[in-house]
């Protein structure tokens, strides 16, 4: 049977008990402690064995976990084409990656090509006739895309034009849903606040060309995936529980999401609790908050949503979903970072772990984004931490395989060697002004005040310039993204890695 080997071993748990020291003794806060990993992962040690992934990360009984697919940094979103060929988009990079069917049975894709590039932060992606649907931050477009070959032909076609993708949930994830129309879900520009663009924190729906418009579901604070329930076309959205409550509230949602409600935020979380920094809703004698459908747990991040279908899970599975929690950043412990099923039982939603093992008390390896079914019935998950695919298989996975190892290379984002720029540049200069624009932005705002800001302390140690200027380009939620020039980003990165004194 084929395995899945990760690069780690021996050299983690040393440094795990490195840095359990570091935090026994107060040198660093919790909160660095997800993060700071992320740069130690780039110190190669020995593959594991089966033993040890075995321990590492777990999928129910029965089921399998490969590796399918690796160095692919960043991925976010997942879509199947008709063919069996597997589109990830990568808002970071600003493309999306057609990864081709695994024809040869070696347990990986047989190759891989850059299918669309030069795309502003594109998440959702989908798939009509030989239509492509992209979204980036900014807009949806189409693009004419033949599945049999797996490849795209003419110009981005626009199809919604004018979406606003300021402030901390500038993604936006589409799906062309049974009716054959285009949903849009897009998250809203704060934490808690009234919107301006009214379009923000809802779902809206399209004909497939873009035109009539409709907002079909209302306080919806940032439903990064959604899908429609095999069994009866009832459509269900993750949504992102507000933070700054404190470690165990709100819970995050799953909601069902139907035509004309509203889902309660900016001024209820949860079971309909009044916000606290809200007041009462000034529509309250028009609308009635709907309460979710289930509650993830508290600051768990869940990402993207798919039901499962096909006779060959068990019987368990039989009305079931998987969801993605990509994990927390605004809690005293790291919580979420694994993928659980939804069971739609007689006594309501039950939530199971299913793939897990990517927190161990702390000591992340791996942040899931995204899942989606493939024509072979496998369950498939993006993690864009680890920048890797994997893939859960019930029972015999039906590819021959090879004995052939895969290894999840070392993710390491420090530079690989110093950008040129910075060889003739005034450092001192561009230090002053990165912290200018540090200040001007409030970056301390998040990253040096509340309960549980993201340290930037010891940032050198784990990223390097070309990293911060990604981070700056294309923020995980809930940074936001700055209207920042090359020029401002690489002014912001001096001042966060160049210098004792500045934020070592
Ligand atoms: C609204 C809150 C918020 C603001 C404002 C904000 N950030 Fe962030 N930032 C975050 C969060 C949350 C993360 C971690 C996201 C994650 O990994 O889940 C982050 C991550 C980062 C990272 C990567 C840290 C690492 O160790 O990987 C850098 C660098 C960064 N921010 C710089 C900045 C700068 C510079 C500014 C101001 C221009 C800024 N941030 C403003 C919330 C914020």
């Amino acid at each position: 049977m084929r395995k899945l080997l990760i690069g780690l071993g021996v050299v983690v748990v040393l440094i795990a008990g490195l840095i359990g020291g570091l935090l026994a003794t107060g040198q660093i806060g919790t909160s660095t402690f997800p993060i700071l990993l992320n740069t130690l992962f780039g110190v190669s040690g020995p593959a594991a064995d089966d033993a040890t992934v075995r321990q590492r990360y777990q999928v129910p009984e029965g089921f399998t976990l490969e590796l399918y697919a690796a160095d692919l940094p960043r991925a976010r979103f997942l879509r199947f084409t008709a063919a069996g060929d597997l589109l990830v988009s990568r808002p970071g990079a600003g493309d999306i990656q057609l990864l081709r069917r695994d024809a040869d049975g070696d347990g990986h894709p047989d190759a891989r090509e850059t299918l669309v590039s030069g795309l502003k932060k594109p998440l959702g992606l989908d798939i009509h006739g030989d239509w492509l649907y992209i979204a980036e931050s900014n807009r949806i477009g189409r693009i004419r895309f033949d599945s049999a070959s797996g490849t795209v032909s003419g110009d981005i076609q626009p199809v919604v034009e004018g979406l606003t993708d300021d402030g901390n949930h500038w993604s936006k994830t589409i799906r062309i849903g049974p009716d054959r129309k285009l949903y849009l879900a897009q998250g809203s520009t704060c934490n808690v606040c009234e919107e301006e663009d009214q379009r923000r924190a809802t779902m809206m729906r399209f004909e497939l060309d873009g035109s009539d418009p409709e907002i079909i579901a209302t306080g919806l604070r940032n439903s990064v995936g959604f899908d429609w329930a095999p069994w009866n076309g009832a459509l269900y959205a993750t949504d992102n529980g507000r933070d700054m409550l404190g470690d165990d509230f709100p819970p995050c949602e799953l909601n069902l999401v139907e035509t004309g409600r509203f889902y309660g935020w900016p001024y209820y979380n949860g079971d309909n609790i009044p916000d606290p920094d809200m007041g009462a809703d000034p529509l309250a004698s028009e609308r009635t908050p709907t309460p979710p459908a289930h509650g993830f747990r508290p600051h768990n991040a869940p990402l993207g949503m798919a039901f499962l279908t096909g006779d060959a899970l068990p019987p368990a599975f039989r009305r079931s979903a998987v969801a993605a929690l990509h994990g927390s950043w605004n809690r005293s412990t790291p919580d979420g970072y694994k993928v659980v099923s939804l069971h739609w039982t007689a006594a309501g939603i039950e939530e199971r772990d299913f793939l897990s093992g990517f927190n161990r008390d702390g000591d992340i390896s791996g942040r899931p984004v995204d899942v989606a079914q493939g024509p072979d019935g496998a369950i498939y998950v993006s993690d864009d931490y680890a920048g890797a695919i994997y893939r859960v298989a019930y029972g015999d996975t039906g590819a021959s395989g090879s004995d052939q190892d895969m290894v999840l290379p070392t993710v390491s984002r420090l530079d690989k060697q110093p950008p040129a720029w910075l060889a003739d540049a005034d450092l001192p200069r561009m230090a002053e002004s990165g912290r200018a624009l540090y200040q001007r932005y409030q970056c301390q705002t998040c990253h040096e005040q509340g309960d549980n800001p993201v340290s930037l302390d010891g940032l050198s140690q784990r990223l390097g310039y070309r990293a911060v200027i990604d981070t700056l380009e294309a923020p995980q939620s809930p940074m936001p993204v700055f209207p920042l020039s090359e020029a401002e980003r690489r002014e912001l990165a001096v001042f966060l890695l160049w210098q004792p004194g500045h934020k070592q």
